[in-house]
């Protein structure tokens, strides 16, 4: 395509791709997607402005305003933000501002969260709330001030007699976002595809009682038409806001430089997942007014600031298959085959669909257009399907009876949703999996024995598989001769595998009972109890409320290893082990016993010495060290940047220390040692 044609065809797509959006929120792809084709075409329009369509949508900024609602002109245009992907990015900005401005010193920022929702600009009259206006198309929005008046954060009346325009997002939190939406399927409602789609199609109900229900929240971060005094800075102008009356303050970083800006962005992504609110970047803004007001703006937005965009956590893609997996527990679930799609900055092709009572509720069809969703480091998942696109002949998905490795007859086990193959023994994928984590990296860690290798074991010499189960791992030993014979095992790679064999039999107490792959006990828990009872055998023999005692351990897991540890077959695996030599390393004796029966947990940065230290001091001192805080917990230690943990700590009045305080009860030399 010839870049005339590329530019028409980008502009005839942002243009359907902006009215399913603005006016049908309905959209069709992701917001990166979009942003990187508008990027597209503005670069063309820079290189081809005789080209450049007189009407390009790149002179607009959001969407014509829909009907049923009273138009208003903005004070001041709300305008729009340039966008800046990575940190060179970053870096071009600051030093495009500094060429604009003529000047070398660092310039000040303040970064903000880029809330994900939708722009709203409230005017206020004597500090009165006289209207709320949306953004429409930046010069003229419409009024929704019978909406705006159910946010129970936009303050009617401001504690100050202020008249101007405040600007903020309207948001919808995830956790209302979650209940309403589980409250939309029972009653059999299509649900909302996002928050941000549900807090701007909430807003343009013209029955201002249906907005109530939807529990939107404002976050306000500007100012617009304004004839009074401004602060100086762009942070006073935060705190001027909430000495209005704009409780819910935004987080906001003061940063000198572009490495402080990169560490700050990058955080903030780190943190995202954790939010209760969806955003989709940070704003970086020049910090001085006086700045701001030499820098001026752009047709389409202000020069002295920048949209910081994340990749997407959203994104739309065509469901190609579902397949099914078998776990280790014998737990089938169905996986999504995906058409690749790029989603929270990764290339996407398998998702989870969880279980299949999920996706029965979802429904999910081969074929459909789905929303795909990777928030942080979570698995990806398919949110739901696209129910405009769906062609008529899609077929609702028919739940598996049988395992599709082994043909056994599947069951639902009672009180839960999966479904299981109860073949323990027999099913190929069941044991496959049962041994691919026994020797995996956090677990025993068996060099050279990998799933490849695995599944090629139980199947060859046929008749007489070198694997058939857990234990036979370490029968290998005997049977050298034929892992010599298989091709590409030469002499040093099998003596090599056996040496690794042999060394795992002396692995510490927490790998073996997390290789044990018992339901629920993740590493962590694995650790809690080789802490706690030291021995295998003091694992073996504790009861359900001895277990249920270990800070972190919940009843239900408690029960779960009780049961476990009492199944016949479970006991002949672990004799089986032991007979074949296996002594793992019990627990370490304390160094002290200052902390018994003390249980702390860390949370926020540390500056003097990392996480893991600390809580191997805790348990040298006799004390455990938990990873939530609940009542059990005796102290909570708290650096900056601590959350939801020092709130719980908080709520439930357990004693917070600094880490200073923390050094302080450590006996001398241990924090040197
Ligand atoms: S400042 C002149 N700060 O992002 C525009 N905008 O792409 C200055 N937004 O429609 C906007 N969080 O609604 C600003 N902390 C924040 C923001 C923010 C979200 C939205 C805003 C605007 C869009 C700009």
């Amino acid at each position: 395509m010839d870049a005339r044609s590329r530019m028409e065809f980008l502009q005839a797509e942002l243009t359907r791709h902006a009215e399913l959006y603005y006016q049908f929120e309905k959209p069709e792809i992701s917001d990166t997607e979009y942003d990187l084709m508008f990027r597209e075409l503005l670069e063309l329009e820079a290189a081809h402005p005789e080209w450049a369509a007189v009407d390009s949508i790149t002179k607009r900024v959001g969407a014509a305003p829909v009907e049923g609602f009273e138009q208003w002109r903005h004070g001041v245009p709300m305008l729009s933000l340039d966008n800046a992907f990575g940190a060179a990015e970053l870096a071009d900005f600051d030093t495009r501002l500094k060429r604009f401005l003529g000047r070398d010193e660092a310039i000040e920022y303040l970064v903000e969260l880029k809330y994900d929702g939708l722009s709203l600009s409230l005017s206020y009259e004597a500090g009165v709330l006289v209207r709320a206006v949306t953004r429409g198309d930046g010069t003229t929005g419409e009024v929704v001030t019978a909406n705006a008046r159910t946010i129970r954060d936009i303050p009617l009346r401001l504690k100050e007699e202020f008249s101007g325009e405040v600007r903020g997002e309207v948001i919808m939190f995830k956790s209302v976002f979650a209940s309403l939406n589980e409250d939309r399927i029972s009653r059999g409602v299509s649900p909302f595809a996002n928050p941000r789609n549900a807090a701007s199609g909430g807003m343009r109900q013209l029955d201002s009682k249906l907005v109530a229900e939807r529990r939107l929240n404002f976050l306000a971060y500007g100012l617009g038409a304004f004839d009074g005094k401004l602060p100086e800075s762009q942070l006073g102008v935060m705190e001027m806001l909430a000495d209005l009356g704009f409780g819910r303050q935004s987080q906001h970083w003061v940063c000198g430089s572009v490495d402080e800006l990169v560490a700050v962005t990058e955080q903030v992504l780190a943190s995202r997942a954790g939010l209760d609110f969806g955003i989709d970047g940070c704003v970086v803004k020049v910090n001085s007014i006086a700045l701001q007001r030499e820098l001026g703006n752009t047709a389409r937005g202000p020069r002295w600031a920048t949209a910081y965009k994340f990749p997407s956590e959203q994104a739309f893609t065509t469901l190609v298959d579902i397949g099914q997996q078998v776990g280790r527990t014998g737990v089938v679930t169905p996986v999504a085959h995906l058409e690749p799609v790029y989603v929270g900055g990764v290339t996407v092709s398998r998702a989870t669909l969880h279980n299949y009572e999920e996706l029965a509720k979802k429904d999910v069809r081969v074929g459909d257009t789905v929303i795909v969703q990777r928030a942080g480091d979570v698995i990806p998942e398919v949110v739901g399907p696209v129910l405009e696109q769906r062609s008529a002949d899609a077929m609702a998905y028919v739940e598996p009876t049988e395992c599709p490795e082994c043909g056994t007859q599947l069951v639902r086990v009672e009180g839960f949703v999966a479904l299981r193959c109860p073949n323990r023994k027999g099913c190929p994928a069941q044991i496959a999996s049962k041994l691919v984590h026994f020797v995996s990296r956090k677990a025993m860690d068996i060099e050279g024995l990998g799933e490849k290798q695995i599944v090629r074991y139980l199947g060859e010499p046929e008749g007489n598989p070198l694997l058939t189960d857990v234990p036979s791992i370490y029968a290998l030993k005997d049977r050298r001769e034929e892992l010599l014979g298989l091709e590409r095992m030469g002499e040093q790679s099998v003596a090599n595998l056996l040496a690794a064999i042999e060394a795992s039999k002396n692995q510490p107490l927490a790998r073996f009972v997390f290789a044990l792959g018992i339901p629920l006990v993740g590493e962590r828990t694995a650790a809690d109890l080789a802490r706690e009872f030291r021995t295998l055998e003091g694992i073996r023999d504790a009861t359900a409320d001895e277990l249920d005692d270990v800070p972190d351990i919940g009843t239900r897991t408690a029960e779960e290893i009780h049961d476990w540890f009492r199944e016949p077959e479970n006991e002949s695996l672990i004799d089986a082990l032991l007979d074949a030599g296996l002594e793992p390393v019990e627990g370490a004796v304390p160094k002290g016993d200052q902390f018994a029966e003390k249980v702390f947990v860390f949370t926020g940065k540390l500056e003097q010495f990392t996480r893991e230290e600390a809580e191997a001091w805790v348990m040298d001192l006799g004390g455990k060290a938990a990873g939530s805080v609940s009542k059990k917990t005796s102290y909570v230690v708290a650096g900056p940047g601590a959350g939801s943990k020092l709130a719980k700590a908080e709520s439930l009045g357990v004693v917070v220390l600094t880490e200073a305080e923390f050094v302080a009860m450590l006996p001398e030399g241990m924090l040197g040692a």
